[in-house]
């Protein structure tokens, strides 16, 4: 069975037009999920949300989107220095004030976690564990550099065996580690990269017969079609930036927000 795996839009309609292309021109794939963070820094949260309903994408809830569902104080996201801080308030705020209560309703409803059994629940085979950040909270950064301690803690809570797979978005960085035979998968991110390459970035997963396989695809958009709507609207112009070097603006531009 082959998965297309999206994660970490926010809110990018763009990139996550072309991804969905991509993935429409690959037959082989047979089920497409998402894994959160429909929304935030970029000015098309309704359109993501509703783009994601018109194709028929299931997916689990980021931090981005359980926090605007419920109005919690703020998004949940680790800030790197007061600049990218006082950003991250300016699009929370700006996102909280722009979603229709029908994406706020979509936001709340979906699930913390969703889990694929690609042979069928029928019988004992590997099992696949999406969550937005760690099976224990969708806030928690989750980077190829935690130890494999910690790698099996979280395979614990996820009551995750040898051969099954935990997939999870929210550092925006993608990577595949394997600790006891068990894959940890970090998709990437489709609408707001943090990598140095600012394509759309989702990882297609094979699994079966014994063995995980996983491609990591990066994808070309209309990334200024992307700043220049960032740019005419109320959200900070750091934000276009910020998609066109792939996460890694100049210190003058506004910080790593
Ligand atoms: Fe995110």
């Amino acid at each position: 069975m082959r998965y297309a795996l999206i994660s970490d839009i926010h809110a990018n309609l763009p990139a996550l037009e072309a991804v969905l292309t991509d993935i429409g021109g690959r037959p082989e794939i047979g089920a497409t999920y998402h894994l959160g963070d429909l929304v935030g820094y970029a000015p098309w949260p309704d359109e993501t949300v509703a783009l994601l309903e018109r194709a028929g994408i299931p997916g689990v809830a980021g931090n981005y989107d359980s926090t605007v569902a419920t109005d919690y104080r703020h998004c949940g996201c680790r800030y790197e220095d007061p600049v990218q801080e006082q950003l991250s308030h300016v699009s929370y705020d700006w996102t909280r004030k722009h979603v229709s209560s029908v994406t706020k309703r979509a936001l709340g409803a979906l699930p913390f976690r969703i889990d694929l059994l690609p042979n069928g629940g029928h019988t004992a085979g590997p099992r696949v564990v999406l969550v937005h950040g760690a099976p224990t909270l969708n806030t928690l950064y989750w980077t190829e550099d935690r130890p494999d301690d910690f790698c099996l803690r979280m395979a614990g809570h996820a009551g995750a065996k040898a051969g099954d797979v935990i997939a999870f978005g929210h550092t925006h960085k993608p990577w595949h580690r394997t600790v006891g035979d068990i894959h940890f998968l970090n998709t990437g991110s489709v609408g707001r990269p943090k990598d140095g390459d600012w394509r759309a970035g989702y990882v297609i997963l094979e699994i079966g017969g014994g063995t995980v396989d996983t491609e990591f695809v990066r994808v070309e958009y209309d990334v200024d079609r992307a700043a220049r709507e960032i740019e005419r609207s109320d959200l900070p112009n750091a934000f276009a930036e910020y998609l066109r070097t792939g996460g890694q603006p100049a210190p003058a531009s506004g910080g790593r927000g």
